[in-house]
């Protein structure tokens, strides 16, 4: 752990440039405190109107919020589109996602550059292409339908795990959270026993600005970088650990798993570096898991909250999945952002982005857009076409995403073909987290 990630160097972020006269607007000053607090995504109604406002006064809006580096907030489906197909300008490398400016200063202080992982999501090409392309076979449609049958069969398994529960449950806390994390760690050819320790670290790296999902619950009081990074070292020492040994197996005992092609992986005819392969484990693992779970969530408590959706589903449970599970995952949009940096000067909607400026990537917004979708705000299963920009655009478009497609697919099917009712029980509540994030809790009360 300490000889891959403890390159230390007296490095710092770089000064994010912006020009001397840009000031922030009216809308950007009301509304950029929103949009990066974790609390406001748990609260979806307080978020969509900052974005709202944001869309109609000021799409593209400069913000300076208080523990942030500034950058730009792109609000429209069509620009987010614009500056994700173009990954030689807009890069990944430099700032993926938001991170507290002091926390920032710490990852730079430990590594000597801005990250501690090299995932797929942090990477540039040539290199990000090339590990891309390690993986990308196994995760395309064909591929993953091979994997159908064990996938409706563990969606089988957690149906009935909700019936054995006896008419009330917590559908997100005890259906949703688990049935992404099985499928991903078969995938990946983890036991089934070490489940509840890959959920807590996935949980501790994407949740990590929850109280109830952090490692260290004193950070909810005090935002301390240091204790933060701390403890996202401990979490990533421990993930690292677990999958090096996976790595030694899988070297010596090759299967049909990602990790045998993680493991056995090679670019340039070297073997992948110990870092990279333990930042794939780690991105398809976490970025495998939560995302899922919150769409499956999302989309069941789209329908309680409007139960003509509720009784399309439960009509014609087959006739709907498709569209339905598409819907769902535009509705809860689990992946809040993703950040990228201007490599070069760039104009767009009057405004001169220069080069080394950064910006944020709305999927929320862009998934709210009013030009794009008929009735943004409205929660329809069978809506087509469905533009959704949850899994993002371009190069680094979601690999797993016919992944997550068919496993949505699978459980909606299971589930509504065997329910007789189902209602709220008591008052969902959401994840507080500005990057994965969706329902936390959804108490429902139900009848097979
Ligand atoms: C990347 C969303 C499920 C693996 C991404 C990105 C988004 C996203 C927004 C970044 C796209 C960009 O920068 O343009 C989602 C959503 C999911 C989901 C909404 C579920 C509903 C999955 C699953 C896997 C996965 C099941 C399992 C392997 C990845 C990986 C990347 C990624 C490895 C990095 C790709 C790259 O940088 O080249 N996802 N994801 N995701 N996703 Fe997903």
């Amino acid at each position: 752990m300490e000889s891959i990630m403890a390159d230390t160097a007296l490095a710092t972020p770089p000064e994010t440039k912006k020009d001397p006269g840009r000031t922030m607007s009216a809308a950007a000053a009301a509304t950029c405190e929103d949009i990066v607090s974790p609390e406001v995504y748990s609260h979806p109604e307080q978020l969509d109107a900052a974005f709202t406002r944001l869309r109609a006064e000021d799409p593209l809006a400069w913000c300076e919020p208080e523990s942030f580096r500034p950058f730009w907030a792109v609000t429209k489906h069509a620009d987010i589109m614009e500056i994700s197909r173009q990954n030689k300008l807009f890069t990944s490398g430099e700032r993926e996602m938001l991170s507290y400016a002091e926390a920032e200063a710490g990852v730079y202080a430990q590594t000597g550059g801005p990250h501690l992982l090299k995932t797929l999501v942090q990477l540039d090409d040539p290199m990000h292409y090339k590990l891309r392309h390690l993986t990308q076979e196994w995760f395309m449609p064909q591929n993953v339908k091979k994997r159908e049958d064990a996938i409706r069969s563990i969606a089988k398994q957690y149906v009935d795990r909700m019936e054995d529960l006896g008419g009330e449950c917590d559908f997100q806390r005890d259906i949703a959270l688990y049935y992404p994390l099985r499928v991903i760690m078969q995938i990946l050819g983890v036991p089934e026993s070490d489940e509840p320790m890959m959920l807590k670290l996935t949980q501790e790296i994407f949740g990590a600005q929850d109280e109830d999902l952090m490692r260290d619950k004193t950070l909810a009081q005090e935002k301390d970088a240091e204790k933060g990074l701390a403890s996202i070292n401990a979490t990533l020492a421990e993930f690292f650990m677990y999958f090096t040994n996976i790595t030694a197996d899988r070297r010596a005992n090759p299967r049909d798993d990602v990790s045998t092609v993680i493991a056995n992986g090679t670019v340039d005819d070297e073997p992948i570096g110990q870092l990279e392969a333990m930042s794939y484990y780690v991105i398809v693992a976490a970025a495998g898991h939560d995302t899922t779970s919150a769409s499956t969530g999302g989309g069941i408590l789209g329908m309680l909250q409007n139960p003509d959706q509720l009784k399309k589903m439960m009509d014609d449970p087959q006739g709907v999945s498709r569209t339905a599970v598409d819907e769902a995952i535009r509705w809860t949009t689990p992946v809040k952002h993703f950040m990228r940096t201007a490599q070069d000067d760039y104009e767009m909607r009057g405004h001169k982005i220069l080069k080394g400026e950064s910006l944020l990537l709305c999927y929320p917004s862009g998934n709210r857009d009013e030009e794009i979708f008929d009735n943004p705000f409205t929660f329809d299963i069978t809506r087509s076409p469905n533009k959704l920009i949850s899994f993002g655009h371009g190069g680094h478009m979601c690999l797993g995403m016919h992944l997550a497609r068919l496993e949505m697919q699978a459980i909606y099917e299971e589930l509504f073909s065997r329910l007789k009712s189902i209602e709220l029980a008591g008052e969902p509540t959401h994840i507080k987290a500005n990057f994965v994030g969706g329902p936390k809790s959804i108490p429902v009360r139900y009848k097979f």
